[in-house]
């Protein structure tokens, strides 16, 4: 298990993001009305950073800045065309105060 601390809580306010890089993949935290989900930072349609497109905390959407498909954040799911197969998603927990995501 690679196990990577991202940030302490305060860090990562409802409505915020923070990218983070563990080896070879980049992965976004979201925080979403206080819950905290993961996605890796790679489009299913064509590879693109997806997680530095915008996105809307109160749908839990996030838009890839490419060509524009969206992604449910809290699934992984792709919501709308080109992309149809989801993301990888990350388990994301808290420990001592500490937001922390599972990569492996
Ligand atoms: S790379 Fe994301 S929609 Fe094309």
């Amino acid at each position: 298990m690679a196990e990577l601390t991202v940030c302490p809580v305060e860090e990562l306010p409802p409505g915020a993001m923070k990218l983070v890089h563990a080896g070879e993949i980049a992965v976004g935290i979201y925080n979403i009305d206080g819950e905290y989900f993961a996605l890796e930072d790679r489009c299913s349609h064509d590879d693109g950073p997806l997680v530095e497109g915008d996105w809307e905390p109160d749908r839990a959407v996030v838009i890839c800045p490419r060509h524009g498909a969206t992604f449910d954040i809290r699934s992984g799911r792709a919501l709308t065309l080109p992309a149809y197969l989801p993301v990888e998603t990350f388990p994301v927990r808290v420990v001592d105060g500490l937001v922390k995501v599972d990569v492996t």
